[in-house]
């Protein structure tokens, strides 16, 4: 993910600071509360797995033509210092993932574990983990597609039950949602932007992004949408070129991908004069932009509760008499003195 150095910072000191709270008592929160998750919206085969890799600069989500996202997918991004980078699923623990080919196939596998091998859907998350020293500790959600009709195999209430799911993850105020829809159907009709409208009427935390703008009909184009005429956002529109299906046939690489997407708009006669604002690294640089605001407007609330954290401790001292000896009196003076330190370091980045 294209990263600003700070936010990895910011977060890092974050994580050590919950991490302090969390060890002592119960009063902790934890990282995953405070920090944003973003999740993908769209309609089936909008190419919302592809963003999403794009996004962390990875190949690792099964894509394709059809419903092939049939679980709700949570995806953690852990920042480590160093060492290799692998994945691991909370259905499997112990197994530490070092190919993210067999990564791929293991998000495939146990879709099918609880769904069968159908068009079914299940609201059952997979959890996958990703450590690594290359992302950022955040949270990445892909969505099964939104559906209009219930096909073959599927329940009655597929379209209902499919949109209730997804709602119940991008209508949390910490979710960042990325609205997709491609540039072959017409925007009046999008799922996405209809749903994201929905539950983010201010559309603050609403990013719109136009996918397959190479599959539009010959001699039309998305400008209109790209420049926020045809349905305005809050946050500009990004356009995208996904790989192909024939270019994941071939196992095009991301970065051939992504070389051949900004390829397109520095030569597209439509999409030239915006070539600085399209496609997915713009994209990735965005959201990264946008995580950190967020994060920083989340600063406050976090020295309020180091400050209450410090009074619970100094309370408990008094109670229990200032420390002499390496007792559990002065492990709580340890920490003490380590919440102090954090609300500097907070308030530093305040300024
Ligand atoms: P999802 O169902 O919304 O998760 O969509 P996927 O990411 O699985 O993509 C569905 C299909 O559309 C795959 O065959 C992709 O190769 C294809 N696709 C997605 N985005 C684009 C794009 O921008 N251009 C082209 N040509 N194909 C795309
Ligand atoms: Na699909
Ligand atoms: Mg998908």
């Amino acid at each position: 993910m294209a990263t600003v150095t700070s936010l990895i910072g910011l977060i890092n000191k974050i994580q050590r600071a919950c991490t302090l709270l969390g060890d002592h008592g119960g009063q902790g929160m934890s990282l995953w509360e405070i920090l944003p998750s973003v999740a993908v919206v769209g309609g089936q085969s909008s190419g919302k797995s592809s963003v999403l890799e794009s996004v962390v600069g990875r190949d690792f989500l099964p894509r394709g033509s059809g419903i092939v996202t049939r679980r709700p997918l949570v995806l953690q991004l852990h920042k480590t210092e160093s060492g290799t980078e692998y994945a691991e699923f909370l259905h499997a623990p112990k197994k530490r993932f070092t190919d993210f080919v067999a990564v791929r196939k293991e998000i495939a596998d146990e879709t099918d574990r609880i769904t069968g091998k159908t068009k079914q859907i299940s609201n059952i998350p997979i959890h996958l983990s990703i450590y690594s020293p290359n992302v950022v500790n955040l949270t990445l959600i892909d969505l099964p597609g939104l559906t209009k009709v219930a096909v073959e195999g599927q329940s009655e209430t597929i379209v209902e039950d499919i949109e209730n799911m997804v709602r119940t993850y991008v209508e949390k105020p910490n979710c960042i949602i990325l609205a997709i829809s491609p540039a072959n159907q017409d925007i009046a009709t999008s799922d996405a932007i209809k749903l994201a409208r929905d539950v983010d009427p201010s559309g603050e935390r609403t990013f719109g992004v136009l996918t397959k703008l190479d599959l539009m009909d010959k001699g039309t184009n998305a400008v209109d949408v790209l420049e926020g005429r045809a349905y305005r956002l809050q946050h500009p529109w990004v356009g995208i070129v996904n790989r192909s299906q024939a270019d994941i046939n071939k196992n095009v690489d991301m970065i051939l991908a992504r070389r051949k997407e900004r390829e397109y708009f520095e030569t597209s006669p439509d999409y030239g004069h915006l070539a600085s604002r399209m496609g997915s690294e713009y994209l990735a640089k965005l959201l990264s932009e946008h995580l950190e605001l967020v994060i920083r407007q989340r600063i406050p609330s976090i020295i309020a509760l180091i400050n209450k954290t410090i009074d619970e401790l100094n309370a408990e001292l008094d109670r229990i008499g200032r420390p002499i000896a390496t007792d559990g009196g002065a492990q709580l003076y340890m920490i003490l003195e380590l919440c102090r330190a954090f609300d500097r370091v907070f308030k530093e980045h305040l300024d």
